[in-house]
């Protein structure tokens, strides 16, 4: 952009130096008043007119986030005959219970019979109905707002089904203080 150069030159004078009257530049002022115009707007956007705060556009992230992870990588659904050889064998069983001890039995006790969590030892249930593949979809989902964690992201599928053959293998055993039943009862529970 042409600057117009007046010869006018401004009264003072500092040790010889002189300035001369130049105009302030358009662009700058269109920067500098651009610059308010965005910061009233930005203001109102966010502060008055509930514009999404930091956390939030995290929890937004994070949620488009874990959608992408588990399009890329969809819960195991399993046959009923994998889950039928699962529930026989004595190795899944195996490692249901260790993984059982040192991650669920802090809320469901070791011998499943419910402290923070129900009682997984009796037939009734609050979320599906005590079968296997119900078992492995409360594992994987959780009941978040009810304090039962989801586990999709922390164990493998076949981890998940070992945990849920280990719950199912509580039924009908006998805690030592099992908690009151809760939910629903199934009696017919296979
Ligand atoms: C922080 C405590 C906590 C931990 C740890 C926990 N649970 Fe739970 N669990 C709960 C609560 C609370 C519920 C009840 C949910 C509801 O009311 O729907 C529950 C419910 C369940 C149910 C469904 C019971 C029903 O009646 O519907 C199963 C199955 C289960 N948990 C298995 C597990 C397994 C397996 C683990 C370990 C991988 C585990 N839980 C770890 C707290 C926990």
């Amino acid at each position: 952009m042409a600057i117009k150069r007046p010869d006018q030159i401004l009264d003072h004078e500092y040790d010889g130096i002189q300035e001369m009257d130049y105009p302030i530049p358009g662009w700058f002022n269109a920067i500098f008043y651009g610059s308010i115009v965005f910061g009233i707007a930005y203001a109102l956007f966010y502060h008055a007119w509930g514009g999404p705060n930091l956390t939030q556009e995290f929890e937004a992230d994070r949620k488009e986030h874990l959608a992408l992870v588990k399009r890329a990588n969809p819960p195991r659904v399993w046959t009923p005959k994998e889950v039928a050889d699962a529930e026989k064998s004595p190795a899944v069983l195996a490692t249901g219970k260790s993984l059982f001890n040192s991650k669920c039995a802090s809320c469901h006790m070791a011998d499943g019979g419910g402290q923070v969590g129900p009682n997984l030892t009796d037939a009734f249930w609050i979320n599906g109905d005590g079968t296997t593949p119900f078992l492995v979809k409360t594992i994987q989902e959780g009941v978040a707002d009810k304090g039962m964690p989801a586990w999709e992201d922390k164990f493998k599928a076949e981890e998940i089904l070992a945990l849920a053959v280990q719950v199912r293998a509580f039924k009908g055993t006998t805690p030592a203080n099992p908690k009151a039943p809760e939910g629903t009862p199934i009696a017919d529970t296979p």
